[in-house]
């Protein structure tokens, strides 16, 4: 069993996450978060908040799922949002073509080649079908749109589609955030929340899946407006990959910090920098192995099409790098499209310090000449009058002034243009701001911690497996235990269990099978500590027992004040402002055994 089966065992039979709509044979690319999962997902979604939208005082919105056709028009999702398709002559399985590129040869981003590269490289490469064996060559490969289609009420006039992104769910809403922000840059406008892809081949679990959660940052700024406070990220050591090492096919990554990238002009925008380094720092303490993780440049042909720098977050998940977030500078884009489409005014007004003055050539011609002259074409001439002041007011000093209209030309007199030059004062400016977008994938992320916390080891001479989650994430945070449930031990369990209930705390009160299965059950789960009561608990000084997930030391916590002052201690730890080794040293607790020496083991 490789380490990768026993992730989806444990995934399915303790409650993380298994295949959707088992009872009907299941749907590719559809999962259900079990009891732990979904605890461990919404403790991934609270500390992003906690980090990215909390801390970073940003605001936080929740849009519907179904937006109406016009949306994704303007957004440029119904034209561009595709992923090549391929459909195998032999037993009509649809596959991804540039993953089968990608899978079959060194190359790493075949997306980037396009359609027609891709389908000569499958020729070149001899490629078969993956479910059936056919040979591919020849087969056309083509753009297939990704999203799901729907019609929203009765009959189809009215098409809607399933977002793909969350970030349309905050473009559309443009003006009325930039009113809560008090249409002051820089603003940022985050969502948590659910978006959907017609995906071509699901695979890999949660890592590339339908339906997922993403949480995103749609950060709002002035194109010519202060960069961010660096001061904080500038030492933050990155491991990066960027165009040049792809290109030149080396598998070295640039080991460098925050600042001398962005110096050094390896990452050329400063918020891209920014937030690479408060998401390295996140990803960090959340548990995700440093060692398997790096930034990766995007290539120039695989930007989606509203970007124009992107960085993508990776880590190795199974052998493979696999994108976890991708930090894109979307510039004007979206707000541009959407004010085009739409007709409402996707700006901010920025005030200036002083009000302008400015000179402005204006017309104010007279009606009562043009409109017996010109009949009904009359207000062309107005508009071509008002086109030609703007453009050449040096041209209105003679008697006459020419205007064409339709390849027509006309000569007004002078004195009915009302032409005049105008003192105009103005206090400000309308700003279209440009967005840098941190996008991250919840489910990727999910996948990432469950796997880098995976751990196998050996207490009491049986292999042990267990989840080294950071206290912030695990599922269940403690989980209570009477040696046995008689002589009063289960009910001072029961009880202790409540003080932590009350406290906020994920707890699992267990009290079947051995004292080391409880534990082992605990490990499995990622629980990073028990507490158990014995008979030295009730019939003797009230001790309990503290028992530390990846050690698996026990000490034991003195009753009274000491009890009171770890169950404070514990909402610390949760926080992730404290360690377990920390706290036992506040405490003064000394190890007094291990798993394979249980206190009181003799009781059982
Ligand atoms: P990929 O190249 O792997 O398909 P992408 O480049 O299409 O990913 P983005 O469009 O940048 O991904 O989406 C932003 C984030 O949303 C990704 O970094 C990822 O974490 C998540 N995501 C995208 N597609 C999926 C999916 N099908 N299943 C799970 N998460 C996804
Ligand atoms: N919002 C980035 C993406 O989903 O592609």
């Amino acid at each position: 069993m490789t380490d990768h089966d026993r992730l989806t065992e444990l995934a399915t039979r303790r409650g993380f996450y298994f295949p959707a709509a088992g009872a009907y044979g299941g749907v590719a690319g559809f999962y259900t978060y079990g009891p732990q999962g979904a605890a461990l997902k919404r403790n991934v979604e609270s500390a992003w908040r906690d980090r990215f939208l909390t801390r970073e005082d940003h605001m936080e919105v929740a849009g519907p799922t179904v937006m109406p056709e016009p949306v994704f028009e303007a957004s440029g999702h119904l034209d561009g949002f595709d992923d090549m398709i391929l459909e195998c002559p032999g037993c009509g399985a649809s596959h991804r073509a540039d993953h089968l590129v990608e899978d079959n040869t060194d190359i790493e981003d075949a997306e980037a080649l396009g359609t027609e590269r891709v389908a000569e490289l499958i020729a070149e490469h001899d490629l078969e079908c993956p479910s059936c064996g056919a040979v591919l060559a020849g087969e056309s490969v083509t753009a297939f749109n990704l999203m799901f289609g729907t019609n929203i009420g009765p009959g189809s006039s009215a098409p809607g589609y399933l977002r793909p992104e969350t970030a349309q769910a905050i473009f559309v809403e443009f003006p009325r955030l930039a009113e809560y922000a008090r249409n002051q840059l820089p603003f940022g406008v985050g969502q948590i929340g659910t978006a959907y892809r017609n995906e071509i081949s699901p695979r890999r679990g949660l890592i590339r899946v339908r339906e997922f959660t993403q949480a995103e940052l749609e950060h709002f700024v002035h194109p010519e407006g202060a960069p961010p406070d660096l001061s904080g990220v500038a030492e933050t050591s990155l491991s990066l990959y960027p165009i040049d090492s792809q290109q030149a096919r080396s598998a070295e990554h640039v080991e460098t910090t925050v600042g001398e990238a962005l110096e050094a002009g390896v990452i050329g925008s400063p918020w891209i920098a920014y937030y690479l380094g408060i998401a390295k720092e996140w990803y960090e303490h959340v548990g995700v192995d440093m060692d398997r993780f790096r930034f990766r440049q995007h290539l120039p042909g695989e930007r989606a099409h509203y970007a124009t720098d992107c960085w993508d977050a990776e880590a190795e998940l199974g052998g493979n790098w696999i994108e976890i977030s991708g930090f894109s500078t979307r510039g004007t884009y979206d707000l541009s499209r959407h004010a085009d489409h739409s007709g409402e005014s996707m700006t901010v007004f920025e005030p200036y310090e002083k009000p302008q003055t400015t000179e402005r050539p204006a017309v104010d011609p007279d009606m009562s000449y043009l409109g017996p002259e010109f009949g009904d074409r009359a207000p062309e001439v107005v508009a071509a009058l008002k086109e030609r002041a703007a453009e050449e007011p040096e041209a209105f000093d003679g008697e006459e002034i020419e205007v064409t209209i339709d390849g027509e030309t006309h000569a007004i007199p002078m004195a009915i243009t009302g032409f005049e030059i105008r003192e105009e004062t103005i206090s400000g400016e309308h700003v279209t701001p440009e967005v840098i977008e941190p996008s991250f994938g919840v489910d990727r992320v999910f996948a990432t911690v469950f796997e880098h916390a995976f751990r196998r080891d050996s207490v009491e001479g049986e292999e042990r497996t267990y989840l080294s989650l950071p206290p912030e994430l695990a599922p269940t945070f403690v989980g209570v235990f009477p040696l046995m449930d008689k002589d009063g031990m289960g009910e001072r369990a029961k009880e202790i269990a409540d003080a932590l209930r009350e406290r906020g705390f994920a707890v699992e009160y267990d009290d079947s099978g051995s004292i080391g299965r409880r534990y082992r059950r605990q490990d499995e789960i990622g629980t990073p500590l028990c507490l158990t009561v014995d008979y030295e608990s009730v019939e003797g000084d009230g001790s309990v027992t503290l028992r530390d997930r990846d050690s698996a030391a026990q000490s034991r916590v003195p009753a009274g004040e000491d009890l009171d002052r770890l169950l404070e201690a514990l909402a610390d730890l949760r926080a992730g402002r404290q360690t377990v080794a920390a706290i036992k040293e506040e405490l003064g607790l000394e190890t007094v055994a291990g798993d394979e020496d249980p206190i009181d083991a003799g009781a059982e």
